[in-house]
């Protein structure tokens, strides 16, 4: 089918500096969120993740280990990949810096620049930060010091190359206030021509080879290796050099990223090179741990993994997708995790499917029944799913996966009480011949509720929701826009053995 409408979707890649932590988890997990929910709308998803190898702290992390970098990167390679395998990232493409798709690609465009000269070689004195990887000005100051983040400064002079940043910054200025939906979520646009209000400098795109050998060198001088934006953000057009799929619909990052190299540098570098620019950028907010930056030092880096062998994949990607609103920071914490995993996972959700296993095999033989009544609780029920599908399914083209969970699960329980409206276990007492059809009809429509509530979940939960649609019978590959609406029949299906789909835990 080539009708289809064709969704390009990346993630920031990972630096191979460290192992995946909480941020990194959400990140792909919100991307792959919006992936496969577009997948279920009929769109032709394409979705890259990857991670960024070069750069000083990598080299020196080897150096201590006392191995190669490349086999540090493949260690963290593993590291990450193994991640997207437990988090179920439903990802199309992997790439690495380090292959040479990319460096093929980065050197081409390197030359293409210093050919129509946006790239030319100066002399730089400035501060430096090691830990940073970036040279710093007076203003990074904090009341005369150094912040610590930048560790220990120097001032050094070297030969640098750079890139002709400045003289973009009135275009992109204007292409900014001409594009108001670039950067979800809009107010985060502020702040970038908030930064844009300083005059750029040109951007130095270089390292001398000896002080660093890690990284990619310049196609016109050897004696220099690119500087880690350089490489790092070219990696969204080299993956699908070759491919037909640029521009990118959506570059997911964290709001550490967007100013400058997203909003700034990657703009600008593409315009340099007379590309399209990404339709829009996606800035999600940060993981805290009470209150605070994640931290090695403080203990309180939370590893995802950890958390999902405890509770399971799709209850972690649960987790992260109704605490967190998409753009603003959220406060991590494992007792929240447990409240919402009982309350709503345990038994809002698992005691329906388990209660509807149940009945179906208890009063009608393990077979969905036709629903033939249509009195007040089902009309009620029927109004509110009607209420909800078309505002969950915007809010999820809008990333609002909060509120849109938040809905579904309104659905959910709404979808006990109705239960207990209809009370089945008294229906199946009762000698009338119309009980028996209320008792039918009422199974049967809790089947159909469970149908649309496994294809909204199917997103964020994406084997919870396969494991609901099969045990009722559902068909598998249903789509969002055609089949989310009530009225389907699962008459005569057969509904599947009793399971428990979130076991209880003790925190
Ligand atoms: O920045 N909460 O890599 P990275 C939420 N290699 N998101 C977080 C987070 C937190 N506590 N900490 C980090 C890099 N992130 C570069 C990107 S892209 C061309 C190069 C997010 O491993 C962060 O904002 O430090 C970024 O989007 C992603 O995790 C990778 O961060
Ligand atoms: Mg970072």
């Amino acid at each position: 089918m080539n009708n289809q409408e064709n969704f390009y979707i990346t993630t920031a890649i990972d630096y191979a500096n460290g192992s995946p932590h909480l941020g990194h988890a959400y990140e792909k997990v919100l991307t792959d969120v919006i992936a496969r929910h577009r997948r279920l709308t009929g769109r032709n998803v394409h979705f890259l993740t990857g991670l960024d190898e070069h750069g000083q702290k990598v080299q020196q992390g080897a150096e201590k280990e006392n191995i190669q970098p490349q086999a540090r990167c493949d260690l963290v390679a593993a590291e990450f990949l193994t991640l997207c395998r437990d988090l179920n990232i439903s990802n199309s493409d992997y790439i690495r810096t380090t292959q040479t798709r990319h460096k093929e690609y980065v050197c081409k465009l390197l030359q293409k620049l210093f050919n129509d000269d946006l790239i030319y070689k100066s002399e730089y004195t400035g501060y430096y930060s090691k830990r940073a990887e970036q040279f710093l000005q007076e203003k990074d100051q904090i009341e005369g010091e150094w912040p610590e983040i930048y560790g220990e400064v120097e001032e050094i002079t070297e030969e640098s190359y750079f890139f002709r940043l400045a003289q973009y910054q009135e275009w992109l200025i204007e292409f900014l206030e001409a594009h108001d939906s670039f950067i979800f979520p809009r107010f985060r646009k502020n702040q970038v021509l908030e930064f844009l209000k300083e005059p750029l400098n040109d951007l130095c795109i270089s390292r001398p080879i000896e002080r660093l050998s890690w990284g990619i060198p310049l196609p016109f001088d050897q004696k220099f290796v690119t500087y880690v934006w350089f490489d790092a953000l070219l990696n969204y057009i080299s993956a699908v050099a070759d491919q037909d799929k640029w521009p990118a619909d959506y570059h997911v990052i964290g709001k550490d990223i967007l100013v400058p190299p997203h909003a700034v540098y990657w703009p600008i570098i593409l315009k340099a090179c007379n590309k399209e620019l990404p339709k829009h950028l996606l800035v999600h907010g940060f993981w805290n741990i009470s209150g605070k930056k994640m931290s090695k030092s403080a203990g309180t880096v939370v590893n995802p993994l950890d958390l999902v062998q405890k509770f399971g994949t799709d209850s972690f990607r649960y987790f992260v997708m109704r605490e967190m609103r998409v753009g603003q920071d959220s406060d991590f914490s494992q007792d929240q995790f447990f409240i919402r995993y009982t309350s709503e996972l345990a038994n809002d959700l698992g005691n329906l499917v388990s209660r509807f296993l149940n009945m179906t095999s208890r009063y009608a033989d393990q077979i969905i029944p036709a629903s033939t009544v249509k009195e007040e609780a089902e009309v009620e029920l029927i109004q509110n799913w009607q209420k909800l599908e078309n505002e969950v399914f915007q809010q999820f083209e809008d990333f609002q996966i909060q509120e849109g969970l938040d809905q579904i699960f309104e659905f959910i329980r709404s979808l006990n009480r109705y239960i207990e409206t209809r009370a089945p276990w008294k229906l199946a007492k009762s000698e009338e011949t119309a009980d028996k059809y209320r008792l039918q009809t009422c199974l049967a429509s809790i089947a159909e509720g469970l149908r649309l509530c496994a294809l909204l979940l199917n997103p964020v939960m994406p084997k919870i929701s396969s494991e609901i649609t099969k045990s009722i019978g559902a068909p598998d590959n249903q789509n969002w826009i055609q089949d989310a609406h009530w009225g389907s029949s699962l008459e005569g299906s057969n509904v599947g053995e009793k399971m428990i789909l979130f076991p209880r835990l003790e925190l």
